[in-house]
């Protein structure tokens, strides 16, 4: 007999399209990402405390890695950190020199704008460590020092699983020359099983977002560490969905995004019970003022933020810093659900390339 077959199909893994298998793999990758970590082999040479400054540089999704890293490097480092897109430091008149450290994210390890700018701070004596999946790559060269993401070759246009990698790589880092890092290593170990109890909730997820196929704008919101995992949700569905969306700080957001609110604009607000919770919901309540519709993802059984959403996404409770491990999750999925609903080529979309070589 002969069964049919193809090699792309039997790569997807019984998964409709790469990037769905990608999400799904996300608390594999995230642990094997970890292994790499909770080893002290990797120690860097030098003391981070000891440069006046750490700057990010990234694109994309990377970015948006690169601004959750910043909140953990400033608590946990203490020392003063900035994240630019790698295209707008490179023609801005930013001092560098070597005292500073530049820290290149990128999965690809090749986009041109992350590479060139991490190569200026470096000639100007930056100390330039990259972080990228792509062992070999141009970055990888490049760079002073590389630090690897463990999750595979990625697929899909759009970033997901290397995107939970880059934050299991910026957290280690960030703790791994404190007294008590192996508490912190401890706790991020136990984050891909939490990984998987998102995972789970998948169908759920799918309900929710078919509701919301015919939306032309949304709105996601999310304040501290939620803020980044925000602008990465509306990324997501704007690259693959074609859905108009912005995602905005919420404190920022009586600040000119609530003028667009009304009854036919849906916000999805990430909210897991953190030191900014109740500004969270005070935001929520503005929206609902406004009429909006409420999506949030929060802690499973917050009957609180239940109560203010029209649809409710729960998350097993984790500590805060945590919490963008978990919470991006269903905005991936919400994402996917919509696209393939609306018929779209979700591993490739239009205009999008997974490599960006050109400035
Ligand atoms: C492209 C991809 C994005 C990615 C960005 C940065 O735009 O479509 O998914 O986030 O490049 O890529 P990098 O390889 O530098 O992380």
């Amino acid at each position: 007999i002969s069964v049919p077959w193809d090699i792309i199909s039997a790569e997807k893994g019984g998964f409709k399209h790469f990037m769905l298998k990608e999400i799904f793999e996300q608390p594999r990758t995230v642990g094997d990402t970890i292994k790499g970590y909770i080893s002290r082999d990797y120690i860097l040479p030098f003391k981070l405390r000891e440069f006046r400054r750490i700057i990010l540089l990234a694109c994309g999704t990377s970015y948006h890695a690169g601004l959750v890293g910043s909140y953990w490097i400033s608590k946990y480092l203490q020392v003063p950190v900035e994240v630019m897109y790698a295209s707008e430091f490179r023609y801005a008149d930013i001092p560098v020199d070597d005292r500073d450290l530049v820290i290149a994210i990128s999965q690809s390890g090749e986009t041109a704008d992350t590479r060139y700018s991490a190569l200026s701070a470096k000639e100007r004596g930056a100390t330039v460590i990259s972080l990228v999946n792509v062992m070999g790559s141009a970055l990888d060269r490049e760079s002073d020092y590389t630090l690897y993401t463990h999750a595979g070759p990625e697929i899909g246009v759009a970033a997901t699983k290397t995107f939970t990698s880059q934050l299991a790589v910026l957290y280690s880092l960030s703790v791994s020359q404190l007294p008590n890092r192996d508490e912190y290593m401890e706790k991020l170990s136990a984050v891909p099983n939490m990984m998987e109890e998102v995972l789970g909730n998948a169908e759920n997820v799918k309900k929710v977002a078919l509701k919301y196929t015919n939306k032309k704008n949304m709105l996601y919101l999310g304040r501290y560490l939620s803020y980044p995992v925000a602008l990465e949700g509306a990324l997501k569905l704007k690259e693959i969905s074609y859905i108009h969306a912005e995602g905005y700080p919420a404190g920022e957001m009586k600040h000119g995004p609530i003028a667009l609110i009304d009854e036919n604009m849906p916000v999805v607000v990430v909210a897991p019970k953190d030191r900014v919770y109740e500004k969270t919901l005070s935001n929520i309540e503005e929206v609902l003022t406004r009429k909006g519709i409420v999506i949030s993802v929060g802690f499973a059984g917050d009957e609180r933020l239940k109560s203010m959403s029209k649809d409710f996404i729960g998350i097993p409770s984790v500590d805060e810093d945590l919490s963008p491990f978990l919470t991006v999750i269903p905005l991936q999925l919400f994402a996917y659900y919509i696209a393939d609903h609306l018929g779209l080529d979700v591993d490739q979309p239009r205009n999008l390339a997974k490599t960006v070589t050109v400035e």
